[in-house]
């Protein structure tokens, strides 16, 4: 039961558009961390669903899986295991290609951070593409850890992320239109 948080958590997210180019309409979750209520029940509403399943890392997608995920992490006693963009994790590192509109990005993770038997919750604050979570997704996997759900604040819909993730869950609370 939500009881009315995921409006409350909805009406917070600023749209800003023609950022960062042309066209977007950008899901802007800064102004969702100015509500300390709002932010206190998106973490909530992810610590009520993933609680009780065994949770062993909550992984989170730079930049803004490390606002979201660190306290799911805390409050159900998982690891949090930070995933990021290329050349910032000191140590060993595997990594994934994914394809953009124009050209490829790169996501890298830690050798050793996650184990064959840890079950992972990956979080972001927003699924456009899904090419992203799923890059994430597969880092997990080549590990041979298991990717119980990737979990989202934000899911545009009309770009069909959830396709990109064949049969791994994704939850959302917000969809934007
Ligand atoms: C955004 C968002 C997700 C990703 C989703 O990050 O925070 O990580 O895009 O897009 P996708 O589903 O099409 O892959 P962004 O690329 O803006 O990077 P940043 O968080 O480092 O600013």
């Amino acid at each position: 039961a939500s009881d009315g948080r995921v409006e409350r958590i909805a009406s917070t997210i600023r749209v800003i558009p023609d950022f960062p180019k042309p066209g977007i309409l950008f899901q802007d979750i800064t102004t969702l961390l100015l509500d300390p209520q709002a932010f206190r029940d998106t973490t909530d509403l992810f610590v009520e669903r993933y609680k009780d399943k065994g949770i062993t890392v909550v992984a989170g997608v730079e930049a803004r899986g490390f606002i979201f995920g660190p306290p799911i992490a805390l409050a159900i006693g998982a690891k949090f295991v930070p995933i990021r963009k290329p050349k910032k994790l000191p140590g060993e590192v595997i990594s994934e290609e994914y394809s953009l509109e124009y050209g490829t990005d790169k996501i890298e993770m830690h050798v050793g951070a996650v184990q064959p038997n840890d079950r992972v919750v990956i979080v972001d604050d927003l699924i456009a593409t899904g090419g992203t979570l799923s890059a994430a997704a597969k880092l997990i996997e080549r590990v041979g850890a298991e990717v119980v759900e990737c979990a989202c604040v934000i899911e545009l819909p009309e770009l069909k992320g959830r396709d990109k993730l064949g049969n791994r869950p994704v939850f959302v609370l917000v969809q934007a239109e």
